[in-house]
């Protein structure tokens, strides 16, 4: 299991949960009501799945794509070690993963 903590905008803990290898961040998030909108769902048409993740899990992530960095540039307040939720598969080596919700990301869907 891998341990993941989603933090709030101001950085203060919201929720750590534990989660399987393979499962994709974004169902993780909405599993367990966290406010990520995700509203293309995955299909790399939409922002609103944005995370900022913590500087030292971002360097053990898998470099994102091409098409990942094109929709990041539109997202707002992001950061250098923003990332799409729909695009991170939680890996058997990973301990742990934190990632903050940017106070952008507040336009769910009641998941
Ligand atoms: S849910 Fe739309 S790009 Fe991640």
């Amino acid at each position: 299991m891998i341990r993941v903590r989603f933090l709030k905008a101001d950085g203060t803990l919201d929720k750590e949960v534990q989660a399987e290898p393979g499962q994709r961040l974004l169902d993780v998030a909405w599993a367990h009501r966290q406010p990520l909108e995700g509203a293309c769902e995955g299909v790399m048409a939409c922002s609103t799945c944005h995370v900022i993740v913590d500087r030292s899990d971002f360097e053990e992530l898998p470099p994102a794509s091409e098409e990942e960095e094109d929709l990041l540039d539109i997202a707002a307040h992001a950061t250098r070690t923003s990332r799409l939720a729909c695009q991170i598969i939680l890996t058997e080596g990973m301990e742990s993963l934190t990632v903050r919700i940017p106070s952008s990301a507040t336009n769910w869907m009641g998941r």
